[in-house]
């Protein structure tokens, strides 16, 4: 997730840029540039790191003069943080420049096709293509290049395009990421999200999937990818700065929960090449990965939790046994680690400590590590030998979600790689799995407008001194996440217990009025969890149920069930987690907690 602002109009544009961008810096911050037209050339200047920089060294933009301009602030995707990887890219004449947010799919495709045709590339970014491809497409009218352009691009995108030859036009087109339009009486502005330009207007307008924005200082016109001019309605802005900076969410967790389904599909599509499963940055071959004796997953917190959930399906799906620890264990317990291993770490951010050193545990005994990480260029991606990247963007609150679901479809993408590698399932039973996985962000946006009746369960349960979570499998693995979710935003005491544990000893928690949440998406181990189900409501408990649709018979033994939509068992942990991410967010604000920042917690552990 990036962040763009673009202005046309009678004042200076590069202060009205780095205004805007400062306020998209949650968007992304790894670095920052500006391109504006003076009049007679398109400038343009990058600093890496925070905008700070980029405002320092264009001198709060006075060293930038000029009415026209596009700016942006980064969250790496493709190309680590450096000062050539940053936006906005432009031709080899600098005629042309551009900025964006999203992903580009086929940028390999089209940079190796303008390559042939004699183009020089200077950076690593997906972006880097598209003004080669415009430049390639411009024959001296923009509308024509651009929608040409967008019918050879597969992928999201928001995009701000300057040409030289236009300086009282800026451009913008979208899809899949945001983008909208402004208008105030000095002209006209573009932006990824409205905290950029709520100081300079109210009034702007939502641009839908790949219409073209052409914006002068006293107009603002709208085509369809064919060229065919269109009419879009102005809608007034009333959120005040602090909601727009959340998108109008409450809170940036309840924001990024909602960011599930894209963050879903930004982490699978890309992936996806008609019936294969390409992940390049493997590293790996097929032969590889059949010389694959034992993997060992290793994590802390909910980055753990995917790795446990990892487990049931790289064994299920590929028959590797795989070993899950916690980081701050495995660094310390001198674990066993032989010839034919494969180690992945999982982390969000990418500098856990314990994650991190774990890490270097492992290479320095000699194995190659494996990274499943959210920000590109941290320590744990750079000192991995290979990077799954999860494209969920910046995860501003401390409790994870978005992330947690992006780590979980890297990990479905790798048992099936690793599984037709070694040929455990066959094509036809990994192409149906992969429409499985393709209906999940789908589902997943079905079950979080779902929230009202969640929150309705939450209030009753706003004073409840222990709350358990129960499952077996895979229902395990998303019972650990949803008791953790709970405790660090609600301050709850909660415990997630295999179900078959609980008459070892945890039962005699239970009392009157104790809620249960049992999880059973696991259609072999139904009647299993519904005994257990059985053993605490005979105690006393509340059993609150969450179940596949369709597994009405469950309503005997739970007092409330959640369903979620059919789907391939291997993935239920994705749905599952929905309701229960909810359930945690809601009793937390039912009692007053602060959900994005929880006492005691950092967004990322960089210590001990
Ligand atoms: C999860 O909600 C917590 N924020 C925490 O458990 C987190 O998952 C853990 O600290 C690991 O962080 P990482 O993924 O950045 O390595």
């Amino acid at each position: 997730m990036c962040g763009i602002v673009g202005y046309i109009g009678t004042e200076q544009a590069s202060g009205i840029i780095l205004n805007g961008l400062e306020k998209l810096e949650y968007r992304g911050y790894d670095s920052a540039g500006m391109a504006v037209f003076d009049g007679n050339k398109i400038n343009i200047t990058k600093a890496v790191g925070r905008l700070k920089a980029l405002d320092e060294i264009t001198h709060g933009g006075e060293s930038m003069p000029g009415n026209a301009g596009i700016g942006h602030t980064r969250w790496a995707t493709h190309g680590v943080p450096n000062h050539v990887n940053s936006h906005p890219h432009y031709n080899e004449q600098e005629t042309i420049a551009v900025v964006h947010n999203g992903i580009i799919e086929n940028y390999l495709a089209l940079k190796d096709k303008l390559i042939g045709k004699g183009y020089a590339f200077v950076s690593d970014t997906d972006t880097e293509v598209i003004a080669h491809l415009l430049d390639y497409y411009y024959k001296g009218n923009p509308l024509e290049a651009i929608t040409k352009v967008l019918h050879r691009v597969e992928g999201s995108y928001a995009f701000g395009i300057l040409f030289a030859e236009y300086p009282d036009e800026l451009f913008a087109v979208r899809k899949g990421s945001p983008l909208i339009v402004g208008k105030n009486e000095t002209g006209s502005f573009i932006a990824s999200d409205v905290p950029a330009i709520l100081k300079y207007t109210r009034s702007v307008y939502f641009v839908d999937e790949q219409e073209v924005a052409c914006l002068k200082a006293d107009s603002i016109r709208f085509f369809t990818v064919d060229e065919e001019e269109i009419k879009k309605e102005c809608v007034h802005i009333d959120w005040d700065e602090n909601a727009a900076e959340k998108g109008g969410y409450e809170h940036f967790m309840l924001k990024e929960m909602y960011e599930q389904p894209k963050t879903v599909q930004d982490t699978l599509m890309p992936r996806i090449k008609g019936e294969d499963i390409v992940i390049e940055e493997l590293g790996m071959s097929d032969e590889d990965m059949r010389q694959i004796r034992k993997i060992h997953i290793v994590a802390c917190g909910s980055a753990y939790h995917t790795g446990v959930t990892g487990k049931y399906i790289i064994e299920g799906l590929a028959r590797i046994p795989v070993e899950v620890d916690v980081a701050s264990e495995f660094r310390y317990r001198n674990p066993v680690l032989e010839e034919g291993g494969m180690v992945i770490v999982i982390s969000q951010s990418g500098e856990t400590a314990d994650t991190l050193a774990a890490l270097r545990e492992a290479k320095e005994r000699g194995f190659k590590v494996l990274g499943i990480v959210n920000v590109v260029g941290s320590s744990i991606a750079r000192e991995a030998d290979n990077v799954m990247y999860t494209w969920a963007g910046p995860e501003i609150a401390v409790a994870t979600t978005k992330a947690y679901s992006a780590q979980l479809i890297a990990l479905y993408l790798l048992a099936l790689k690793i599984s037709k590698a070694r040929g455990v399932l066959a094509q036809e039973e990994i192409s149906c799995m992969m429409e499985d996985l393709k209906r999940l962000p789908d589902q997943i946006e079905m079950l979080l407008n779902n929230k009202t009746k969640i929150q309705h369960f939450a209030n009753r349960y706003i004073g409840a001194k222990d709350i358990f979570f129960i499952g077996r499998g895979i229902d395990y693995a998303i019972s650990l996440e949803a008791s953790l979710k709970l405790k660090e935003i609600s301050y709850i005491h909660s415990e997630a217990y295999a179900a078959g544990e609980l008459k070892h000893g945890t039962i005699s928690l239970i009392e009157e009025g104790t809620l249960v949440a049992a999880v059973s998406t696991q259609k072999s181990l139904y009647q299993k969890t519904i005994s257990n189900m059985v053993e605490v409501k005979s105690r006393g408990a509340f059993v609150l149920a969450v179940t596949n649709e369709g597994n009405t018979e469950i309503e005997k033994a739970a007092d409330y069930v959640i369903y979620i939509p059919e789907t391939n068992q291997y993935f239920t942990n994705s749905l599952a987690i929905i309701p229960l991410q909810l359930f945690a967010y809601y009793v937390s604000i039912g009692k007053g907690c602060d959900v994005d920042k929880p006492r005691n917690l950092a967004k990322s552990v960089t210590v001990e």
